[in-house]
């Protein structure tokens, strides 16, 4: 079942300035995982502000996210130290493997691909993030295998 959406207790920490908006939606994305279009709403009303500029801001900014993300999120570094070392080899790899693009989840909800820019962990690049847990020095076979690990893991109800 959907969770109810009632960003109430998040807007009750702010004043309802319209400066407060990317702080705000910053704060939604934290607690749902992305920003619910009810949530949109909340805010729209809150901040006395169409729901359209909301949506600008929100899609203006990489981070936000308008869909739910898929179970397991697969964050890939695509900053400059990360990309010489071979990041876009790993990319292509997971990319072919999990047949979705950057911002995509699977079609059975499993895997969400993202790209970021540094995340300050450049002596150990190629990084990518799995569930905030990060594995260094990552090759396409090295991608290959992690996700067969976790599709694995799955299959056996972990
Ligand atoms: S460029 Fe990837 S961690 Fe810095």
């Amino acid at each position: 079942m959907e969770e109810r959406i009632n960003i109430k207790e998040i807007l009750n920490k702010y004043k309802g300035k319209k400066r407060e908006l990317i702080s705000l939606l910053q704060a939604i994305q934290d607690k749902y995982g992305y920003l619910p279009e009810e949530s949109i709403r909340q805010l729209s009303r809150f901040l006395n502000v169409s729901e359209n500029e909301v949506y600008g801001v929100a899609t203006f900014y990489e981070s936000f996210r308008l869909t739910p993300p898929g179970k397991h999120l697969i964050t890939v570094c695509m900053g400059t130290a990360c990309h010489v070392r071979g990041a876009p080899r790993v990319l292509e790899e997971l990319q072919r493997e999990l047949q979705i693009k950057e911002k995509e989840t699977t079609k059975d909800g499993l895997f969400t691909l993202e790209i970021v820019n540094c995340v300050g962990a450049c002596a150990l690049g190629p990084i990518i993030i799995i569930d905030n847990q990060y594995y260094g020095q990552m090759t396409s076979q090295k991608a290959r295998e992690l996700l067969k690990k976790y599709r694995e893991k799955e299959r056996h109800g972990e």
